[in-house]
């Protein structure tokens, strides 16, 4: 994965220690758009939705100046769905380079020139989801040749050499014996790695978490074996101790101490503020204190383990070291957690 250069580093750095002590987000996800082009069977978006009281790409510029945050998501339903996400991110962009932007999409709307346009206008990564190696990903998202479109797209785009692709697999049930499989893609299409979990959370549907001893030995012995592949380009995003938490969470049966609505929070295609997406309660912006007096301070939900939340619940000497320095251009001495 590409290496931010010391000076974006430096800034990223500086606006994550203000807003770190400051009580503000680090990261920020706009969900622009509920409609989607998938039907995916661990989501609860699917198919279009009322658009019409979407935020306008200027209305952002609003929320990133009252929020700075230092990483910012691009996500939905699909985000692709809006013809005008070009605008989008040339309107959340501030002092040059800031935020980290990345776009969270299953690219079925991408071609070669909305990519180049997406990164011209400032996207630093673009996140793919992948749920299989193979066609069985169409049936998974509901979506006939997706993985047809993407498996000749994310090559083409990755021969710019960006390296700012990023293949994102969600861990369920169903595709555990695919966590390799899925890497030898990316590794393929020339492209890197990354790996979240699954969260019944959103559809109420455990069959896609991992319930027996079975699944938790694959899973282990899977991702030992990815672990075996980690080197020094950086190509498997997830930090050892996101990999090692990740499992955690499936032998647990959830992950405790998150901050959703202080270190993270969503907004919403309508421009309301909720902690996360699975937390529907939402306020104005303007009532940012609000939801951490009366949500994240009594927050005791432990049901997922989504990549927001793996960036965001380390200490923050950890944080630096992980997503900072071996992320960036920088390196320090790696801090104790
Ligand atoms: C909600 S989607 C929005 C962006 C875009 N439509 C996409 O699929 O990439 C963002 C990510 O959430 C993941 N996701 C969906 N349902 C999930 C669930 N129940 N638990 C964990 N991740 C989930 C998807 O696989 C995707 O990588
Ligand atoms: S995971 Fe993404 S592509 Fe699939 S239904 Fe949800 S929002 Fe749509
Ligand atoms: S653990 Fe946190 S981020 Fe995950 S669903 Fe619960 S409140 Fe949301």
């Amino acid at each position: 994965m590409r290496k931010v250069s010391l000076v974006e580093s430096l800034r990223v750095i500086g606006r994550g220690s203000v807003n770190w002590l400051g009580e503000r987000p680090i990261v920020v996800s706009f969900e622009v758009t509920d409609s989607c082009t998938c039907y995916c069977k661990h989501c609860d978006h699917g198919g279009p939705k009322d658009d019409s009281r979407n935020l306008k790409p200027a209305d952002y510029r609003r929320y990133v100046e009252a929020l700075r945050p230092c990483v910012v998501q691009i996500s939905g339903g699909e985000p692709l769905m809006r013809a005008d996400v070009v605008e989008i991110v040339r309107n959340i962009k501030y002092d040059g380079c800031m935020p980290y932007t990345i776009l969270v999409s299953n690219w079925s709307e991408m071609t070669e020139q909305r990519y180049l346009e997406l990164c011209a206008a400032g996207v630093h990564q673009f996140s793919v989801s992948l749920d299989f190696p193979d066609d069985r990903h169409d049936a998974f998202r509901g979506l006939p040749g997706l993985y047809d479109h993407i498996s000749q797209l994310i090559p083409r785009c990755a021969r710019h050499g960006f390296d700012n692709i990023v293949l994102n697999s969600c861990i369920t049930s169903e595709n555990l014996n695919e966590i390799n499989p899925m890497a030898d893609r990316a590794r393929e299409w020339g492209v890197n790695m990354c790996y979240s979990a699954y969260s019944a959370r959103r559809t109420g549907c455990r069959d896609y978490f991992l319930n027996t001893r079975e699944q938790l030995a694959t899973l282990n012995r899977e991702l030992d074996r990815v672990e075996a592949r980690r080197d020094s380009t950086n190509w498997l995003v997830n930090s050892p101790s996101t990999l090692d938490a990740t499992r955690r969470y499936f032998a647990n049966n959830g992950a405790p101490g998150c901050k959703a609505g202080l270190r993270f929070l969503v907004v919403t295609p309508q421009g309301m503020l909720q902690p996360c997406s699975m937390q529907f309660k939402s306020y104005p912006l303007e009532e940012r204190s609000r939801m951490i007096e009366e949500f994240t301070k009594t927050n005791a939900c432990d049901q997922c383990y989504v990549s927001i939340r793996s960036y965001l619940d380390k200490s923050f000497p950890v944080l630096l070291w992980e997503n900072v320095s071996g992320f960036f251009s920088f390196k320090t001495a790696r801090p104790s957690a």
